[in-house]
């Protein structure tokens, strides 16, 4: 496989991996350096699951949740989530939102709904990277790139664990990586859409590697070298 950037050809990158494995500090700056469009899917599934905590929607109550997505308004700038003009980007990292987001993202009809949005974004951009569990084998399977990040479950804890402390969101670092092992759980093994590397992704296990090499490792396969 050989890539070009500088022949102007048209590309879609997907990067997936499990909770704290880095994808989307990758991702924005890969999507930096390279000018591409990047989607935080994940930011959108925090999202469904921020309007159901804060308007107390019952799960099974599909009609609502349905009307609420499609009247809404979700817009990334400068990689903060907007919902109807109003910036959530704090309200959708919480520690809290982490707990109960994986519950929401297993409903296939929710599912259904935000692959929608986020096909057609990806359908009207040109390069575009798009960062999630399920984005090389669902969303975009035929991405020109495709990047499975992965960490062990005590290195992945402790970037969150640092993340929310700089939050001043203070957490207990083991109970955290219990809540990132039965999300991980959870995201494998639902039947919609499960957090699965796709056959064609190339695998960057991140625990001795720091942001920079990361993002170098994937602009260097980028540069042909594959
Ligand atoms: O940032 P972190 O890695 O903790 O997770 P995230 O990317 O913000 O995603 C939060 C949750 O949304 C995941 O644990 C999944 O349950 C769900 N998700 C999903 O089901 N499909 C996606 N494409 C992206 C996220």
């Amino acid at each position: 496989m050989s890539f070009s950037l500088t022949m102007g050809v048209y590309m879609k990158i997907a990067i997936d991996g499990p909770a704290g494995s880095g994808k989307s500090t990758i991702a924005k700056l890969l999507s930096k350096k390279l000018k591409f469009e990047y989607i935080d899917t994940g930011a959108l599934y925090r999202a469904i699951t921020y309007i159901i905590n804060k308007e107390k929607i019952d799960i099974d109550n599909k009609k609502k949740i349905t009307d609420i997505i499609n009247s809404s308004v979700f817009k990334f700038n400068e990689n903060k989530l907007y919902l109807n003009g109003f910036c959530i980007e704090k309200e959708i990292r919480k520690n809290i939102i982490s707990q109960n987001v994986s519950e929401i993202a297993a409903q296939p009809f929710i599912r259904i709904l935000l692959n929608k949005i986020i096909k057609s974004t990806s359908d009207n951009s040109e390069n575009i990277i798009i960062d999630g569990r399920d984005i090389g084998t669902v969303v975009l399977p035929d991405a020109d790139l495709k990047i499975y990040l992965d960490a062990s479950s005590s290195v992945r804890a402790l970037r969150r664990y640092l993340e929310l402390i700089e939050k001043k969101e203070p957490v207990d670092l083991n109970k955290l990586e219990e809540e990132i092992i039965i999300r991980d759980y959870l995201d494998i093994n639902r039947k919609a859409d499960p957090l699965k590397k796709a056959d064609d992704a190339i695998i960057i296990v991140t625990d001795d590697l720091n942001i920079r090499q990361v993002v170098d490792k994937i602009y260097n396969l980028l540069n042909n070298d594959l």
